[in-house]
């Protein structure tokens, strides 16, 4: 499975545990950056992530920002794209099983190394309900 992987400056450490993480686990990671702590815009890093997800160049993506919301925003401009908002396991459980999610977005101020990998192992084994829920997630993109 192909991930890909983005942040600002404030999700950069948690985005490079990360990326070693999912390495190890087997996964092909592809990292849109950034790579420093020095202020960045995280449209940039988010709209390059969502765009590889949209092409299938990566089956899902995870990013960060500080509070999560700008750069989950970002990538919810593309049609198509489902980021969802995740900070604990259950949220991003039901963000797969739920909304199909296509893009786990956390926000790096307020979780610690450990809250991260649990979110992000429960995101990555859990699959789509669909059913009921494929016909909601169907009415989200209106143009
Ligand atoms: C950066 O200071 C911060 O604004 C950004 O990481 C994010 O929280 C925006 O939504």
């Amino acid at each position: 499975m192909k991930i890909g992987i983005a942040c600002d400056h404030a999700g950069f450490t948690h985005k490079d545990n990360l990326k070693n993480y999912l390495i190890q686990k087997g996964y092909l990671v592809q990292d849109f950056g950034c790579f420093s702590e020095e202020s960045v815009d995280y449209p940039d890093f988010a709209h390059e992530l969502a765009k590889s997800v949209l092409k299938k160049k990566n089956d899902l993506g995870i990013q960060f920002c500080g509070t999560g919301n700008g750069i989950n925003m970002s990538a919810n401009k593309h049609k198509g794209i489902r980021s969802a908002l995740c900070w604990n396991t259950h949220i991003a459980e039901q963000s797969r099983l739920h909304n199909n999610a296509n893009i786990l977005t956390m926000p790096a101020r307020h979780l610690n190394w450990n809250e991260v990998k649990n979110i992000v192992d429960v995101f990555l084994k859990t699959k789509f309900e669909g059913g009921r829920h494929e016909i909601r997630v169907k009415k989200i993109n209106i143009l």
